[in-house]
């Protein structure tokens, strides 16, 4: 059974969403960081739903490349290619009267991305070398750690499916906003692992139990599954503690780097239009487009570092971790400003 474990609030309200999805059939778009549970949210629903006495199909859509994705998905007829020695059903017609599982939907090649949506609008389609029309019921549930809106905004996301897919979007909150659900989660774990022990008692311990509290889980459920597989494995939590009292004194500065930085994406717009511009007039090299994207994102980069460094280049310099030199010239070619100095002419 696929339960999801907690009583925290944002977990509580994620159970209610799903119980009030259940059975309506509608696309579900599941979004939420790596290892937050998102695959467990999709088996949860599929296994809640009138559906869930036949298999959940999933397909990995970041696992293979477009073409072999595209007869993973829908099969292929005789002959449709070399090696296509017989008819092969797809996932989706594995899936009837069932669930499809859409993983990693983000990595989807925008090609495929159409034949999916016309899955999505019609229930039919055609296997790859094939004319017939195939009508398919499968429930589509799909997941991704992209930022999907940010993709569609950069054409690398179709806008139409973008809309189909969400018709229900069910964000699952990273561990560190419900951090109250971690002494459930480490029980949990430590019950389901509990044969790594072989047959030793391993108990958790109040500094580690104190430190999971304090750390902030950016590889969510998953990174304290881990932890709790090796705590059961070597049976002691000294080495856990000093692991994990390291991590936080490294995690802390960039915490608080990329929680605060918030970059200027106009500049990195301006770049993309750029490009747009010439290729009305033949293709840009992608010479001088790698060229120009790294002088903005490194421009943005140097430009923060000397924020929080009170405009002192040789602390800049060592947080970007390059040589007092190269900094001072890619200051000057990218034109940055030092914080309480002029621009430069
Ligand atoms: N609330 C929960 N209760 C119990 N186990 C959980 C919970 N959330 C996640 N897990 C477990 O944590 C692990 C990671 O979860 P899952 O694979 O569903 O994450 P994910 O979001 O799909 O990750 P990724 O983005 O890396 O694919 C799994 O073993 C899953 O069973
Ligand atoms: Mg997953």
């Amino acid at each position: 059974m696929n339960l999801i474990i907690g009583q925290s609030e944002p977990v509580n309200r994620l159970k209610e969403l799903i119980r009030q999805v259940v059975d309506t059939d509608l696309n579900i778009l599941i979004c939420g960081e790596s290892g937050v549970g998102k695959e467990l949210v999709a088996r949860s629903l599929h296994a809640q739903s009138q559906r869930g006495n036949k298999p959940l199909v999933k397909v990995n859509c970041a696992a293979l490349p477009g073409e072999l994705l595209e007869s993973e998905l829908f099969g292929y007829e005789k002959g449709a290619f070399t090696g296509a020695n017989m008819q092969k059903k797809g996932k989706f017609e594995l899936a009837e009267k069932s669930t499809i599982f859409l993983d990693e939907i983000g990595d989807m090649s925008f090609a495929l991305q159409a034949k999916l949506l016309q899955v999505l609008q019609d229930s039919v389609f055609s296997r790859v070398g094939g004319v017939e029309d195939v009508q398919v019921d499968a429930w589509v549930i799909a997941a991704t750690h992209h930022d999907l809106e940010f993709d569609v905004q950069n054409g690398k996301f179709r806008e139409d499916l973008y809309y189909r897919l969400n018709m229900i979007k069910i964000v699952v909150p990273p561990l560190r906003d419900r951090k109250e659900d971690i002494p459930l989660l480490c029980k949990h774990f430590m019950r389901q692992h509990k044969g790594l022990a072989k047959g030793r008692s391993v108990v958790l311990g109040r500094e580690l139990e104190d430190l999971f509290q304090e750390y902030n889980w950016p590889g969510n459920i998953r990174e304290l599954e881990n932890f709790i597989k090796r705590l059961m494995v070597f049976g002691d939590s000294g080495p856990l503690c000093k692991e994990l009292n390291m991590k936080i004194k490294n995690s802390d500065g960039s915490k608080t780097f990329s929680e605060t930085w918030v970059p200027d994406k106009s500049a990195l717009d301006a770049i993309l239009a750029d490009c747009r511009a010439d290729m009305k007039r033949g293709f840009p090299s992608l010479k001088s487009i790698s060229k120009k994207s790294i002088a903005v994102i490194e421009g943005m980069v140097i430009e923060e570092a000397l924020k929080r460094t009170d405009g002192n280049r040789k602390q800049a310099a060592e947080l970007l971790q390059i040589s007092y030199k190269a900094l001072l010239y890619k200051i000057k070619d990218y034109g940055v400003m030092i914080p309480g100095q002029l621009p430069p002419e």
